[in-house]
């Protein structure tokens, strides 16, 4: 039998009412037990990783003790296999309560799509607008409200190094491309590998660290905002220090993660390799090395001042089942107390200009007084500075040429993905 258009429309809206019913049962109440739960979707299972996530849970479970924690991490450094597996669950109407996201260029993709619920109350009851770095809040920011919650600063510009391999070999931390490659001659001429290097997304966090030691650091911001030209000789002079650079990397590359990688330099197989101040968690927390002992660091050539950023946030997606538990999930997260807990195992700064500097280690207190007085960059690989499709394209490119060698196709390739934006 047809029904009127008229009774078509009011038989969808009384289902919508039924399903808004349910969904406000499970949003309560969690599971089908009854019991509070919330699920909350990061890429932090590995090394250090995982002791972060892990520190902040047990802060969580302190302060809400009948909120049942759910993992749904996602296997994979810089989330590349979580955001696809992301993506999926949001397009089905599968939101996890709360998801890990970059402040930036990466999450104003999600908040421009309705994605994300508007936060600013949070902000207003915890009185974090007083407290959270004014660098970070208009990166999260549309209209006024304020879309993530903050849960560290991360630098990318970091080079890693074995003070054992540097001291026999008589080698002093470069600061320019230049004095690395003489220190990579050296190293090569006593079969030690100069550079490690990873899987394709650590190839393109070493290749934006090029581009900002080669351009200098605001040459570098001008390429997110238009005022640096992609086409510029000086681009193609970072691609061809980029291309000299994987002259003095491993070979198997491709099949190691950004652990195995930094542990080519833990083990005195390689001397250097430039990765994100996560690996300092990684070496301090989970391998229990001595800063300055077991491994060293300097900013990354030609950056010496310069703060290469991405922050770690998480969101309250439109349509969380358990809304509740994650706002106290993100309570937590955003609080000094929370922040203090992961950051201090993560290898990262909090988001928070409170924080009590003498409780954090070496490393990170490096990392503060950094934060405070350097110049400020973003991160490509890690969302601060463009958007997921123009970072795929700019990956695209990268891949291509590190398999083919051709530095006009990948600066032509990067001036087309810049053009399109
Ligand atoms: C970044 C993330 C860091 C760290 C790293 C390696 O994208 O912001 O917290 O997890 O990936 O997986």
């Amino acid at each position: 039998m047809a029904i009127s258009k008229k009774k078509r429309l009011s038989v969808v809206a009384a289902a919508a009412a039924l399903a808004l019913v349910f969904t406000g049962c499970a949003a309560t109440e969690g599971d089908s037990e009854g019991a509070a739960q919330v699920e909350v979707f990061s890429w932090w299972t590995g090394g250090g990783e995982a002791a972060g996530l892990e520190a902040l849970v047990a802060e969580f479970n302190k302060v809400y003790p009948d909120i049942e924690f759910v993992n749904a991490a996602v296997a994979g450094g810089a989330g590349t296999n979580a955001k696809a597996v992301l993506e999926t669950r949001l397009s089905a109407g599968d939101a996890p309560d709360s998801f890990q996201g970059h402040a930036g260029a990466e999450l104003m993709d999600y908040i421009t799509a309705g994605r994300l619920e508007d936060l600013t109350f949070l902000y207003d009851s915890e009185g974090w607008k007083d407290v959270m770095p004014a660098t970070l809040l208009p990166l999260i920011t549309v209209d006024g409200k304020i879309y993530s919650v903050p849960v560290n600063i991360h630098r990318a510009n970091v080079m890693w190094n074995n003070p054992t391999v540097l001291a026999d070999n008589g080698i002093e931390v470069p600061t320019t491309w230049d004095e690395f490659f003489t220190a990579a001659d050296k190293l090569k001429a006593a079969g030690i590998v100069p550079l490690a290097l990873g899987e394709q997304w650590t190839q393109l966090h070493l290749f934006e660290t090029v581009l900002l030691g080669s351009l200098g650091t605001d040459a570098y911001n001008g390429l997110w905002d238009g005022t640096t030209d992609w086409g510029s000789a000086d681009v193609m002079t970072a691609i061809d220090v980029f291309g000299k650079l994987l002259t003095y990397t491993n070979d198997d590359a491709a099949s190691l993660s950004w652990q195995d990688a930094a542990q080519l330099v833990i083990d005195g197989d390689a001397a250097f390799n430039i990765m994100g101040d996560w690996a300092e968690g990684y070496f301090r927390s989970d391998l229990g090395l001595v800063e300055n002992e077991g491994y060293g660091w300097s900013p990354t050539p030609g950056s010496v001042g310069t703060f290469q950023f991405l922050s770690d946030s998480f969101t309250l997606p439109v349509g969380a089942k358990n809304r509740d538990s994650a706002i106290s999930w993100l309570k937590v997260a955003g609080s000094a107390a929370g922040q203090d807990a992961f950051n201090i195992k993560k290898g990262s700064i909090p988001a928070r200009n409170d924080a009590d500097k003498s409780i954090y280690p070496i490393y990170l207190q490096s990392a503060m007084d950094d934060w405070g007085s350097n110049k400020i960059a973003g991160s490509l690989t890690h969302g601060v500075t463009a958007s997921n499709a123009w970072k795929a394209e700019i990956d695209t490119a990268m891949a291509l040429y590190v398999v083919d060698g051709d530095a006009d196709a990948f600066q032509a390739a990067l001036v087309t993905a810049a053009e399109a934006q």
